[in-house]
This record gives C-alpha cells, structure tokens and sequence, in this order.
C-alpha cells in the first residue's frame, strides 16, 4: 500500500479536504449524541514528541479512544531517539508495529526522513515548517460558525512561523483572500510572490476588512533563546481591540494556543464576543478524528 501521509495540507486534495470538514461537524454531533463508533478497534496509533504539547496530544488519544483504538506516547526522551538511533532504523521497526504515526518535531525535514522508511501513514503533528493539524481544526471551526471560507478575508498578524505557513497553503486549498502582516525581514518561508497574498508589515491594512484574524506566539518552541529580542520586534503586532475594530464587524479570532495573554494579543481580545479559540481548540479532536478516519478507514 502506498503510505497517505499527513505531511502539509496539500497532500489531500480540495475536495477531499472539504469532505474531511463536513465529517468532523458529524463526528462531533454523534458524539456528543452519545454514538458509540468504533472503526479503529484493535488499531494503534504511536505519538512520537519532540516538543511539548497539550491539544495535538489529548486530542489524539481521546480520538482513538473514542474509536476503539490505542495510543502509544513515546518522547525523545525515554526512546532510543534521544540516544542518536537513527531516525530511518526509528521508523522501520515502529511502523512495523503500530497502524499510524504523529510526529512532532523541530526539523521538517525529519519528518520526511521518517516517512521515507513508514510503512504506515505518518501525520505531522508539528514542525518548523507547518502545524497542518491545527488548520484543519481552524476551518472547521470557521465553516461551523460562519459557512463556507471561500472568498472571505483571513488576516494573519505576527510571526512568519509554521502557523503563519500553513495559513498560506490552506488559503489555496480552501480559496480564501489572505493577507499577513509581519516585520520586513521575516518574510514565510512558504510565501510566493506569484500567490495573490497581500504582505505588509502594517497590521492596520492587513486587517482591513478580514473576516477571521490569526495570531499565534512570537516565541516558537526551540526559539527561547531569541525570546527578548523577538518580544520588542513583534510588539508593533500586538492584536488588540483597536486591531479587531478595523475588521469586519462580525469578525472572529482564532490563535492556536498556547497563547501569551497581553503578548501578541491581549486579553481583552482572547475573552471577548470575537473570539472562537476554545470551539478551535475542541475541534482538535473532531477535526483529527475525521483525518484518522480518512487515513485509515475511508483511504485505505
Ligand atoms: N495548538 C497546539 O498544537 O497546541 P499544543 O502545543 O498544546 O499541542
Ligand atoms: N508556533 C508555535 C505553535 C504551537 C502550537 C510553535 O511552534 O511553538
């Protein structure tokens, strides 16, 4: 069997992906309606962590056990990974026992590695490059709340980092207008001229208009050591409740968490009317459910 990995949201397609969506919102209501389906019993899926995590973890292994599965935590720390096996021997002998993989790690270049050896489909649970896992659960949440994305107006105000990256490619994946607000010299590595986003470092004309506005931290796991550098370059892009008045006025907030409260958005903004970001942070686990189910029922 060829694997189907979960590397970046471009490896389902349009269409697939929308139909990913529209199973989470069932997913969810049959669980909430106390449906018992079970289609992964027997199945086992490895978490393999490089980087700490609170949604990415618990929502994979409530998932599975809502499906009648297995979880298996594994950290750099207790494997033979944090020891220097390679990570191509790593990934031979666990895939050769568990049915699916998360990875979360620095490199995503590893997580290429690891795959190239996968016997079973590997999910990217983060990495430098990319969180896919966290866009599912935003335009889930988005569509939930307010219909299809299609056409509207994403802002993203901040870092250029893996989130930032994986709102450019799900806005061609889900054709949304994004524009992304960030200092000159941190363009996203993801960013192509030739894509119709609009890159400013004014965060004022980014907003202009958006129907959702993104930010997430300015210090991203393994960039500690920068953290009082990065704090007085970001500061300009603070979202705040000036920043939300120049959107649409039915706009929402989205921030994947962890969130640094009065950092790169204030408090005011996480608890107000606007902001969605503990439904996004449920819908992890819908979300994830609808992608095990497309890797390893429905795809399979
Ligand atoms: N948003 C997100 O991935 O959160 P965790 O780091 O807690 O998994
Ligand atoms: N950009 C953040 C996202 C955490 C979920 C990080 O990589 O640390």
């Amino acid at each position: 069997m060829k694997n189907n990995n979960f590397l970046t949201l471009l490896d389902i397609s349009k269409m697939d992906l929308k139909n990913l969506i529209l199973r989470a919102i069932e997913l969810k209501k049959m669980i909430k309606q106390g449906v018992v389906y079970t289609p992964l019993q027997n199945k086992t899926l490895a978490l393999i962590f490089d980087k700490s995590s609170t949604r990415t973890r618990v929502s994979f292994e409530v998932g599975m056990s809502h499906f009648g599965g297995n979880t298996l935590f594994l950290s750099h720390r207790d494997t033979q990974l944090g020891r220097g096996e390679p990570i191509e021997d790593t990934a031979k002998v666990i895939s050769s026992m568990v049915d699916c993989i998360v990875i979360r790690t620095h490199e995503h270049n590893d997580v290429l590695k690891f795959c190239s050896k996968s016997s079973v489909p590997v999910i990217n649970g983060l990495t430098e490059l990319v969180h896919p896992c966290q866009l599912l659960a935003d335009m889930m949440t988005f569509i939930e709340l307010k219909g299809d994305i299609k056409g509207k107006k994403v802002a993203w105000i901040g870092d250029s980092n893996n989130m930032c990256n994986s709102y450019i490619n799900a806005s061609k994946q889900f054709d949304f207008n994004l524009s992304i607000a960030t200092p000159k010299n941190f363009k996203p590595s993801l960013y192509n001229e030739k894509d119709n986003i609009l890159l400013t470092d004014d965060p004022e004309i980014a907003v202009k208009n958006a129907d959702l506005i993104v930010t997430d931290v300015w210090v991203s796991m393994g960039q500690e050591e920068e953290e009082e550098e990065r704090k007085k370059i970001f500061k300009p892009l603070q979202v705040n409740n000036a920043i939300m008045n120049l959107a649409n006025k039915d706009a929402i907030f989205m921030h994947c968490m962890p969130a640094h409260r009065d950092e790169e958005v204030t408090s005011d903004v996480l608890d107000s009317k606007f902001s969605v970001i503990w439904q996004e942070a449920e819908n992890r686990l819908h979300a994830q459910k609808a992608l095990l189910e497309y890797l390893l029922v429905k795809n399979n």
